[in-house]
């Protein structure tokens, strides 16, 4: 088990390049089982890329990566289920039960369970697939889907725009018979990505002047070679840690139109923000200035992803900044371990309150989650003194090189393996 042991205090000021965006990825692995060959560049190196390979693997596909390309070859897929254990390495595994149905006619994958981030429904992922002609029990915590007859194309309402539902529709929708049209589907820049790279296989998705998603089936995809676009939540992470620092930071390989939302926060916090088209500047004030209100809203609204670091921000900020969390039920989880470095912070329901306290000092902190442990990390760089951070494997799931990084920047963090 390995832990980071941060001494607080240094600012961190430097470049760095961003990596392909692992919600991107995922995605995109899944809908690999649908082409005969897929070359994608600019993937991260991420234990959820991992597990997503280890699943195409089992499938029967091969899935090498080497450096930032990962290349899958998938005619020969011999089987369409997914085992339990290898379902709940990661919980975004739900994305290839789309994928499957549209290659095998047929899937069995075990039921995803709750997660760190409160309960995690699949309803509106099984009744679209439904709509497009899946028939679906459950087994004894498995999912068993079948297609009776054919996919076909239907006209789907989502009464939330759901990032992993809309992604299922369309890796099914792209091989029905007949028009799909989503209304209300998501639109983060990872759906777009995905939209990219089917219709670079040649699958025929557009989106709407409306915001609907129409997805004409086309039977087959053949092979492709494609480049996933950068994560945009790591480089609003590492923001906030050069922020956090009094620092400066200059990121590389970035679209700064994915942040539109990220930037006035942390610009009414005080910070500078210039960009062009593939960086991004920051230089942070010399005391950070409270934020009156984030709330996460789907896309292009402020992300949910990003909320746990800006609250680290906000626990060293001149006054008292709000937050309301309206995407996930438990996303205050890194609160309690801000708190033990001396962070006030109330929690009522979806809204958190957070007073800024003038330091913050260094603790033993446990990561409850990929993006609350990326905060727990932001929040050592500012304490006085060394804080021990552990579980850090949910942070390995999204950012390659986390404390590399931030070491470049000029942080002192040291990554001990440690008996368990
Ligand atoms: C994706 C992202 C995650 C991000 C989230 C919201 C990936 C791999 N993960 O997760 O990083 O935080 O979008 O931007 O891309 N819900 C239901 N029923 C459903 C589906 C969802 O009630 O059938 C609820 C969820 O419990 C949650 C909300 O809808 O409260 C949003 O979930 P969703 O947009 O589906 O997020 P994910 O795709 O799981």
């Amino acid at each position: 088990m390995a832990k980071y042991f941060i001494q607080g205090g240094n600012r961190l000021a430097g470049d760095l390049s961003i990596h392909g965006a692992k919600n991107s990825v995922l995605p995109i692995l899944a809908a690999s089982l649908l082409c005969k060959e897929s070359i994608i560049h600019n993937c991260p190196s991420l234990s959820d890329v991992r597990a997503a390979c280890n699943i195409l693997g089992y499938l029967g596909c091969e899935a090498h990566q080497e450096g930032d390309t990962v290349v899958i070859r998938s005619e020969s897929l011999s089987c369409c289920d997914i085992p339990d254990d290898l379902m709940r390495e990661m919980r975004s595994s739900v994305v290839f039960l789309g994928a499957i149905i549209s290659k095998c006619g047929k899937a069995k994958v075990s039921l995803p369970g709750g997660c760190e981030l409160g309960p995690r429904p699949i309803d509106m992922h099984l009744s679209s697939l439904e709509k497009l002609g899946v028939h679906i029990s459950e087994d004894h915590g498995y999912l068993d889907c079948w297609v009776p007859e054919e996919l076909r194309g239907a006209v789907i309402s989502l009464p939330f725009p759901s990032v992993g539902a809309t992604e299922n529709i369309m890796l099914a929708a792209v091989m029905a018979h007949g028009d799909t049209i989503i209304h209300n589907p998501a639109r983060e820049p990872e759906i777009e990505d995905l939209a990219s790279f089917l219709n670079s296989a040649g699958g025929k998705i557009y989106f709407m002047e409306n915001g609907s998603i129409s997805i004409t089936g086309v039977g087959e995809l053949h092979s492709t070679e494609f480049s996933l676009i950068p994560d945009r939540i790591a480089a609003a992470t590492y923001l906030c840690c050069s922020a956090i620092t009094g620092g400066e930071i200059l990121l590389r390989d970035v679209v700064p139109a994915h942040l539109t939302a990220v930037f006035p926060v942390l610009e009414e916090m005080g910070c500078t923000i210039r960009s062009d088209n593939d960086t991004i500047y920051l230089r942070a004030p010399g005391e950070l200035r409270p934020v009156k209100m984030v709330r996460t809203m789907p896309y292009p609204g402020f992300p949910t992803d990003a909320q746990a670091p800006i609250m680290a921000l906000s626990c060293i900020a001149n006054g008292t900044s709000v937050f309301v969390e309206n995407i996930f039920e438990s996303r205050y989880k890194q609160s309690a371990e801000l708190a033990r470095m001396g962070a006030r912070i109330k929690v009522e329901g979806r809204v958190a309150v957070v007073e800024g306290v003038r330091k913050l000092y260094g603790a033993s902190m446990v990561c409850t989650d990929l993006r609350g442990g990326a905060a727990l990390c932001c929040a050592a760089l500012a304490a006085d003194g060394v804080s021990e951070i552990t579980k850090i494997s949910h942070i390995q799931r999204g950012y390659q090189d986390f404390d590399k990084n931030l070491v470049r920047m000029g942080a002192i963090i040291e990554k001990r393996d440690v008996e368990a």
